[in-house]
Parts: C-alpha cells; sequence; structure tokens
C-alpha cells in the first residue's frame, strides 16, 4: 500500500551539514519527497509534537534538545513507506542501529539520533498534519 511517512532531519545532523547526505540516502530508498521545509520549533512546540512521551523521563531533555535549533521536516512516500523509513533509519540507540542505517553512520546518542520517523499509520497522519497544512503536500 502506498504511504505517506513524517520524517524529521533533527538538530545535530542539521548543524553537522548532513541534510543533502541524509536526503540522498531518503531518495536513494525510492522514498519519494512530497513536502520540504525547514523550521526552528520553539519548547511549546518540540513539547507538543512529542507529547505522547510526556511522561518519560527523557521528555525536558529531548524538547530542550529539539527546540536548540533548526530542523528540517519532510513528507515521504512510497510503497510500504513507513516500515521502509524505519528500517532506512535503524533502531532509536544508535549502538543498536544496523550498517548502513541513517542512525548507524550520523547518529551521536539515544537522543541525538539525527532523524525521526513516525511508528504508525495513525501517528504518520498527525505528525504530517502538525507541520504541513494539507496545500503544502503535493
Ligand atoms: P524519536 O524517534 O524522535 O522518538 C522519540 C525520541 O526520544 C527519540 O527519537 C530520541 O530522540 C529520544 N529518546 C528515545 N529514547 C530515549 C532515551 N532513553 N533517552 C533520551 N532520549 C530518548
Amino acid at each position: 500500500m502506498v504511504e505517506q511517512t513524517l520524517c524529521i532531519i533533527k538538530p545535530d545532523a542539521v548543524e553537522r551539514n548532513l541534510i543533502g547526505k541524509i536526503l540522498q540516502m531518503i531518495e536513494g530508498a525510492d522514498l519519494k519527497i512530497k513536502a520540504l521545509k525547514m523550521l526552528h520549533l520553539n519548547k511549546k512546540q518540540a513539547e507538543g509534537f512529542y507529547e505522547v512521551h510526556k511522561e518519560k523521563p527523557f521528555f525536558d531533555s529531548l524538547t530542550n534538545y529539539m527546540s536548540s535549533g533548526p530542523i528540517v521536516v519532510a513528507v515521504l512516500e512510497g510503497e510500504d513507506a513507513i516500515k521502509r523509513y524505519r528500517e532506512l533509519m535503524g533502531a532509536t540507540n544508535p549502538k543498536e542501529a544496523k550498517q548502513g542505517t541513517i542512525r548507524n553512520q550520523f547518529a551521536l546518542d539515544v537522543e541525538k539520533n539525527s532523524v525521526h520517523g513516525s511508528d504508525s499509520p495513525e501517528n504518520a497522519v498527525k505528525e504530517i498534519a502538525y507541520f504541513f497544512d494539507k496545500l503544502e503536500v503535493l
């Protein structure tokens, strides 16, 4: 089934000039970029995006980090896109991410893990709508 998923290139990766390399890996994996923009979240906006994690011990640190610098958000589309993009990202903890994945190559640690991807069709719809207006997604 053709799906859309939300991708975030996080502050650690933008800071290290990795936007191009990460987008190249995404396009190389046959995922189509349907929307793309750069923004700098404030703390409240980061808290809103990660609301599902608000009870987690890392919530404050995560939302400080996600509002610490610019990010790139994108909508990716393709057959089975949610699962395929998660495979391309690799495990949340880069120590567990397989060779050839984005996090294996670029992530610094479990928090500064370079990229985010939606984990289910329901969350993909919510996450895309958090950043993009209907008219912005091609
Ligand atoms: P992400 O896929 O964006 O989903 C939630 C984020 O929380 C995750 O990537 C990491 O950036 C961060 N995260 C997950 N687990 C931990 C953890 N144990 N400690 C700190 N940050 C975490």
